[in-house]
């Protein structure tokens, strides 16, 4: 299965990257995990003059070509003030007028990170809510808080209850896909 995994950030050094990436790599049934950044996707505010004079930039096409060429996608929101990144929102919006539907059916985890004590829950909860009307099929969630604290870049979670959690987002992602788990 190839899963297609990014940080909805424009950080270079995203957290999110990191997580997104960390849990796409444990997928059940996993094969080849792509991870996107952001910055691959360089976009003008979309506006709608600017659609209508210039069209939908080449950028928008290729990263939803990327979705689209996945069977599987990670994504983990940064939150800034309670919401979507601003540059992530902003290409899911030109993102939105090539595909409405941009995440074909496909099965999808959505998380967060932060350093905080929620753990980007607000952002996270507004895309659960959201991505089902961009075609993701969401087959779980989870928000990481305290990201310094709970994640380390070789061991992954450090927390036993957070760990505890991912394992259940895996097996939900396995009985989604139907892929048997091991060990
Ligand atoms: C403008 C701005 C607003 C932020 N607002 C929030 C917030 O509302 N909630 C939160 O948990 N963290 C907030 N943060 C902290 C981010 O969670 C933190 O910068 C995190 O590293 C972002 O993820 P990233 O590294 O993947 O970009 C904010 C950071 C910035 C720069």
């Amino acid at each position: 299965m190839n899963i297609v995994a990014f940080g909805a950030s424009y950080s270079r050094t995203s957290i999110n990257r990191q997580w997104a990436e960390h849990v796409a790599r444990q997928l059940p049934g996993a094969g080849a995990v792509r991870v996107l950044d952001l910055n691959d996707y360089d976009l003008p505010v979309y506006t709608v003059e600017r659609e209508q004079e210039q069209g939908i930039p080449e950028a928008v096409g290729q990263f939803v070509a990327e979705l689209q060429a996945a069977d599987a996608v990670v994504v983990s929101f940064a939150e800034y003030n309670g919401s979507y990144t601003a540059g992530f929102k902003n290409l899911f919006d030109w993102a939105s007028r090539h595909t409405l539907k941009m995440f074909e059916a496909k099965p999808t985890v959505l998380l967060s990170a932060a350093p905080g004590p929620r753990g980007g829950l607000t952002v996270l909860q507004s895309a659960v809510e959201r991505f089902p009307r961009h075609g993701a099929e969401v087959v779980g969630s989870m928000a990481l808080p305290r990201f310094k604290e709970t994640f380390h870049p070789e061991q992954g979670v450090v927390d036993e209850a957070l760990r505890a959690e991912l394992e259940g987002l895996l097996a939900q992602f396995a009985a989604a896909v139907a892929v048997p788990r091991q060990g």
